[in-house]
Parts: structure tokens; sequence; C-alpha cells
């Protein structure tokens, strides 16, 4: 019969549908999981067909203050009704205030908006190379270290110490110097008249949760001062309340104060913000016009980053506790897993490495309901919302105990 020969329309279910449309329409760039996440409430994630996940990774550091938080919400709906963009033509109520409560809780006296960490890590490397060149044309040389990462535009890898983000698009920006962490020798032997900058991660994240040492963030800054460079911190995966403090430069004692410090991911827990804060030395280096941003430091953002900013002060004690916590239930778990080399981190910033690449059990973590990542091949990481609680950690363990008791090495 003729109908037997017309094929039958194949009947895809919506995850197989939206998977297709990515796969014929998407630059291919993200290699993604196969999960289509749908709604999320409090720290919980859930997919398409309704099933619940731990999320322990919070979009990359982002959701800080997990899904649907009540104060959050109220906060979007209102100000959506009210004004989402004006431009930086004119003012608006809340970007001065934003900009106030930052210098207050950096010691940095100027702010300037964007939208992304990287876009925050072009704002602090003009102010270098603005800095650098009020001084001499050839004071263009930035240091950074190895195994670093400070985002995806030109600039942001030509500071990023790690190949295989550079090696495609190079050449890239000239005096790039990368410096083996916490080797105060090579730090020693970077610096020089042409230094017009500095740039560290203080405790790095893609690159594994490895945080600098103080000595080491010491001498960085006593010479960034002896060669008139600025010193900046990239604060984005490491700072705004993540570490336990509201930056990680404030875990040393005294206070190791940078000229720039830039931050993202958390601050407007999901609507796009990024922000260089400078003192004056570092901030005289732009002067009107020589930068801008259309969309930065739009009402929306800013409204919401001054309502993260005072609950996060309530959160602060329970960042602490909770991460201090879950760092011990997961070294605890060294003991019947002898394959977990390390435990690192502060705050909810915190890594696994293991003896072997770990890519696979994040695939293990999302049949058991518990999304994490790998990050530098052998390091799992965690960077939970920060309205996780012990109950949660105790989840958390038992569902990764079973990852890791029906996980093997890979190549076993
Ligand atoms: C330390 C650091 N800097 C910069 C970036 C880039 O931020 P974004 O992805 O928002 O551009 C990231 C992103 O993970 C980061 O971790």
């Amino acid at each position: 019969m003729a109908s037997t020969l017309i094929p039958e329309p194949a009947i895809l279910t919506p995850v197989e549908e939206i998977m297709g449309l990515e796969r014929s329409y998407l630059l291919q760039n993200y290699a993604r999981y196969p999960l289509v996440l749908h709604r999320g409430k409090g720290c919980y994630l859930y997919d398409l067909d309704g099933k619940r996940y731990l999320d322990l990774i919070s979009g990359i550091g982002v959701n800080s203050l997990g899904y649907s938080h009540p104060r959050i919400t109220k906060v979007i709906r209102q100000q959506a009704g009210l004004l989402l963009h004006t431009s930086n033509l004119y003012y608006h109520e809340y970007q001065g205030r934003l900009a106030e409560r930052l210098a207050q809780i950096s010691g940095l006296q100027r702010t300037f908006f964007c939208n992304s960490g990287t876009e925050a890590m072009e704002g602090a490397l003009k102010m270098i190379r603005a800095h650098g060149n009020s001084i001499s044309p050839r004071k263009i040389d930035i240091i950074s270290l190895e195994n670093s990462f400070h985002g995806r535009t030109l600039g942001a890898i030509s500071i990023t110490g790690q190949p295989k983000y550079r090696k495609d698009f190079e050449p890239l920006l000239p005096g790039a110097r990368f410096v083996p962490r916490n080797d105060i020798q090579a730090l020693e032997a970077a610096f020089s008249h042409n230094t017009a900058g500095i740039v560290l991660e203080f405790i790095q994240g893609e690159g594994g949760i490895y945080p600098i040492s103080e000595a080491f963030a010491r001498r960085a800054h006593e010479l960034a001062q002896e060669y008139n460079a600025l010193l900046v911190f990239d604060e984005i995966q490491c700072g705004v309340g993540r570490p336990g403090a509201y930056f990680a430069f404030q875990l040393t004692d005294p206070v190791l104060l940078p000229d720039v410090v830039i931050a993202a991911k958390p601050m407007a827990c999901g609507i796009p913000l990024g922000v260089v804060i400078a003192n004056e030395k570092a901030a005289s280096a732009i002067k009107p016009g020589m930068h801008g941003s259309t969309y930065g430091g739009g009402p929306l953002a800013c409204r919401v980053a001054l309502e993260f900013f005072d609950i996060l002060d309530e959160l602060m004690p329970s960042i602490i506790t909770v991460g201090g916590y879950f760092r011990m239930r997961l070294t605890e778990m060294m003991h019947e897993f002898s394959f977990i080399k390390e435990v690192r981190g502060h705050g909810l910033m915190i890594g696994a490495e293991l003896e072997f690449s770990g890519k696979h059990l994040v695939l293990e973590g999302i049949k058991e309901g518990l999304l994490f990542n790998c990050t530098h091949d052998t390091v799992l990481r965690f960077l939970p919302p920060y309205i996780l609680t012990e109950q949660d950690v105790d989840r958390a363990m038992s569902a990764l105990a079973r990852v890791f008791r029906n996980a093997k090495p890979p190549e076993a």
C-alpha cells in the first residue's frame, strides 16, 4: 500500500525537541549535560519531568540566593512594572546607592557597572593600559598567574594562564607575563618598569579551587607599589560573600587592599551585573568618554543587587558555618574514598581533588539528583547557593557517597 512508503513523522518528547533545536540552530561551543531545567525553589531545581536536583553549583556561582527567593522575586516584579532600562545617558535611583554600598564593603571608592565577568575584566584591563600609557608608551606589561581564568573576551584570554583558552585566537594583547602561583621569585623576576598591572584571583576557580598564599599576595602588593603598577583582584568567582567575607582579599590580616577589584556572578542573583571597583588612583586613569556600556548598571540589576546585599549581611554567618561543615563532611569521606586527594576552599567555594578525572562523576551526580561540576579535569567543584543548610549538606553527602561508591576511575 502506498501509505506504508510515507515515513511516519517522528514523535519527539519535549526534551528531544529542545535538544534537537539546539543541535540545529546554536553555535556548537558548549558541551551540555543532558538535562533540561524548568524551575527552581530554594536550593533545588526541577527538570521538565519534575525530577528534583540539589544544586551545588548554582549556575557556576551565580544563583547566590537559590531560586524564587521571595524578596528577590518581589523586587524584580516591582521594578519590571516601573523601569527596566535607562541607558547611562540619565540617572536612576539605584546606581549611585549600589556604588556607595560597594565602596563601603570594599574600601575602594569608585565603581563602573557592566554586565558580566569578562566585561569587568576588560574594564580593568583598560584601566591598567590607560594607567601605564599615562606614564610611558612602553609600560604595557600585565602579570597574571599560570592556571588562571579571567573570561572569554580577547583581552581576558590574553592574560588567562591556560593555553587551551588562548591558542586559537593568537596574536593576543602584547605584554602578558605568566608566573606560577605562589612562586615569589618568579613574581619578582616578572616585574619591571614596563609593568602596568598585575591581575590575581585570590582563589583560582576554573583552575581548580587553589587559594594563593598571603605571602605571595603581599609581595605582589609591594612590587605593584614599587613599580607603580595597578594591583587587580579578580573576585568574579571567589568574591561577594562566597568565601565567607565580602571579598576573598579580606581574609588577609591586616587586610591587603588592591587598587582594583572586579566582581560579577552572585551579585544580582541571576540578573547580569559586573563591576569594576577602583581606588582614586586607578579610577583617575579613565577620563570622560574613555569607557562605557549601554546596559551596564541598569535599574533592575542595581535594585536587585541592593536587595541581595541586605540579605547577604544576614547570611554571612551561615556561609561560614555551613561552608566549614561542608568541608568537614567532604574531608571525612576521604576515609572511605581514598581517591579523594585533597579538600580545599573557603566558605562556600569548595573543591575536592581526585586521583583521576572526575568528569564522569558529574553525570552520575545528575542521576542521583545532585548538581556539581568538575574543573581542571580532576577537581569536583562546589559553588552552592548561600542559603544552603547543614541538612542540605547531609543530603548532598549521602548522594555523593552513592556517586563515589558506584563510580570507578574512568579507565577502570
Ligand atoms: C575568575 C573569573 N574571572 C572571569 C570570569 C568570566 O566571567 P563571565 O563568564 O561572567 O564573563 C569567570 C567566569 O567563570 C571567572 O571565574
